[in-house]
């Protein structure tokens, strides 16, 4: 989704701004511009495509001053084109935006009646004419910009210049983050933490509704009424670093890579052997509520409605209460059976993806009491909570989620433990054995990214498949999933997750000599069941990868290639078939060449429906 930045300070701020955007480029975009303001002027400069374009064009046209503000855009209303790019400008001023103006056809129409003339097909340009209007009139920037926020419906951040008053940067934020970032005599505008890191740790997180003020000796920070608001600097502890590459070839592999360091963060603190229980910081469920609790609902998009799913399994076994997973962008539109019994949790990495807000606020209207599990410190999803379980992950840049899903699902089994021990569902001894395994979890997922270079082999064997399958059962259904939405997600092959169960009902009539078929099929409770389905693929001269418990060589004979996964516990099977899968996905995406942290339409971050 787009990306804003801003900075007003002593420094030449069209470099600052590029990096910045640099950093946000993960979020997803198709064109880029930057607006700096100097000696009484705007100059601006877009793009269409990758930002190394819009820094040619700045080579030719370098923009000179201290103040400004720059964009990344994702489309939604009018195509990709140079006109559509923000920064847009209308007399003075100077907007960039976030987010969809719900009633922009209505307040376009309205301007244009008065004479404004419009030059894009954004629902952006509104802001530039309404603020221009009101500054033409007499108000300040921030007074305008205030003004003409109460007309405006729907999802925002924005940041606003005027050539008017060339010392100071105006921001808003609903429903779309944005954050400031403080400096001496500085001041930084950013839709995410990565684009400040290299300037500075000290931010202050906006929230929906609030305003900014932003000029080289600080910022003011108010509501939409005005009034005043005091919020505490927060120190950011995630190093620059921890946002680069560190050596990796891609984001994403290094993210893959992290994932032991992360899920160490994930269970820090909060698992206590002594006592065979798990310490929830932020879950503040009473006693009485936690055993009165009728059904729980999960709700998530993409990646995080994967984790929901084995979630499921995890608070069925652990704590005995029916649960269902619901995608969030389904959810919010049906009538949802939801009450103040009902435990809605919300698990989403970046905290700000619109229908799961969406979801999450519906399941509140309701009375449900409401758990976030969330990467983003602080976001929309996680402010909007009753309960938090924070995974610690650090920042996930590449759009691929792999490290946010392994930690998304390492809190979800710290919550069904923590459900089943105060339902009384989960004994001492059971508990303390659990809680063992999970402590040596991150060992495990260690010992599994040893298997890195024989998938890469696979990689080279299967990149030109034109389709794949992914075949999983009990916990590892979802795992099946995940691997072929990884899979379509970076290389752009077709792939299927399905239950093995179903695949007699539909899949199995694409199965011939050229589908790869993957079965994640380690010792357990549906072994001999998933066997049964790997000779039905075999059959039909299918090419089965197999992912087997080591030393298990029986399926050696029915199977093209298999992965050997160590021993662990039935319920956390998914933490270790994941990696072999990310991998394959990784790999025939990078021999393909696709651009693999930044896939083609895809967004990190998804703020619209
Ligand atoms: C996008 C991302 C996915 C992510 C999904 C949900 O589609 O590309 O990686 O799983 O949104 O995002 P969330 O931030 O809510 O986990």
């Amino acid at each position: 989704m787009c990306g804003i930045v801003g900075y007003i300070g002593h420094r030449p701020a069209a470099e600052i701004l590029l990096r910045g955007l640099e950093r946000l480029e993960y979020r997803g975009y198709d064109s880029a511009g930057l607006a700096v303001t100097d000696a009484g002027t705007t100059e601006v400069l877009r793009s269409v495509g990758k930002l190394s374009a819009l820094a040619e064009a700045l080579k030719g046209h370098p923009l000179t001053g201290t103040l400004g503000i720059g964009h990344t855009r994702w489309a939604t209303h009018g195509r990709p084109s140079e006109e559509n790019a923000h920064p847009h400008s209308a007399g003075p001023v100077t907007v960039v935006h976030n987010g969809i103006v719900e009633n922009h056809l209505a307040l376009r129409e309205a301007l244009e009646k008065r004479g404004h003339v419009f030059r894009s097909e954004t629902d952006t340009e509104i802001f530039s004419h309404a603020i221009r209007e009101q500054i033409d009139a007499g108000l300040s920037l921030l007074e305008a910009t205030r003004k003409v926020l109460a007309g405006v419906e729907g999802s925002y951040a924005i940041a606003v210049t005027s050539t008017t008053e060339p010392d100071r940067i105006v921001a808003a934020k609903n429903a779309s983050p944005l954050i400031i970032g403080l400096a001496e005599g500085e001041c930084y505008l950013a839709s995410d933490v990565p684009a400040l890191l290299q300037h500075t740790r000290r931010v202050v997180f906006m929230f929906e509704g609030e305003m900014a003020e932003l000029t080289r000796d600080g910022y003011r920070l108010m509501n939409l009424a005005g009034e005043p608001i005091e919020r505490e600097v927060k120190q950011i502890t995630w190093t620059p670093s921890q946002a680069e590459k560190s050596g990796h070839k891609h984001f994403m592999l290094k993210e893959i890579y992290e994932q032991p360091r992360a899920m160490v963060d994930t269970l820090r603190g909060r698992v206590s052997l002594e006592h065979a229980d798990v310490h929830l910081e932020d879950v503040h469920m009473t006693e009485a509520f936690v055993k009165g609790i009728e059904r729980v609902v999960i709700s998530a998009c993409g990646t995080a409605a994967h984790a929901g799913l084995v979630g499921k399994n995890l608070i069925e076994g652990a704590a005995r209460i029916p649960v269902e997973v619901d995608l969030a962008s389904e959810f919010r539109y049906r009538d949802p059976v939801v009450g103040p019994n009902t435990l809605f949790v919300a698990v989403s990495q970046s905290g700000e993806t619109a229908d799961t807000l969406a979801a999450l606020r519906e399941a509140k209207a309701r009375g449900a009491r409401i758990l976030s599990v969330c990467n983003v410190i602080d976001s929309s999803i996680a402010r909007a909570s009753d309960d938090l379980i924070y995974t610690h992950a650090g920042p996930e840049i590449g759009v691929a989620s792999t490290k946010a899903f392994m930690t998304q699902m390492l809190a979800l089994q710290l919550l069904a433990v923590w459900l089943g021990r105060r339902r009384g569902t989960m004994p001492f001894e059971a508990t303390r054995d659990r809680l063992q395994a999970l402590v040596e979890l991150p060992g495990v997922v260690e010992q599994q990214l040893g298997c890195a270079q024989q998938v890469l082999a696979l990689a080279h064997k299967y990149m030109n498949a034109r389709d794949f399958l992914y075949l999983g059962r009990g916990v590892n259904f979802p795992i099946a999933l995940e691997g072929a939405l990884k899979l379509k997600e970076i290389s752009y092959i077709h792939a299927e997750g399905y239950a093995a169960g179903e695949m007699k009902h539909g899949p199995i009539a694409l199965i011939d000599e050229a589908m790869p078929v993957v079965v994640l099929a380690p010792q357990g409770s549906h072994y001999d069941k998933i066997v049964s389905n790997l000779q039905q693929v075999k059959a039909r001269l299918g090419q089965v990868i197999a992912l087997v418990t080591e030393g298990n060589h029986s399926l050696d004979g029915m199977s093209d290639d298999i992965i050997e996964l160590p021993p662990v516990l039935e319920a956390l099977q998914p933490f270790v078939t994941t990696i072999p899968l990310q991998f394959l996905a990784y790999y025939i995406a990078d021999l393909k060449g696709t651009d693999v942290d930044q896939p083609r339409n895809l967004a990190k971050s998804v703020t619209v429906e």
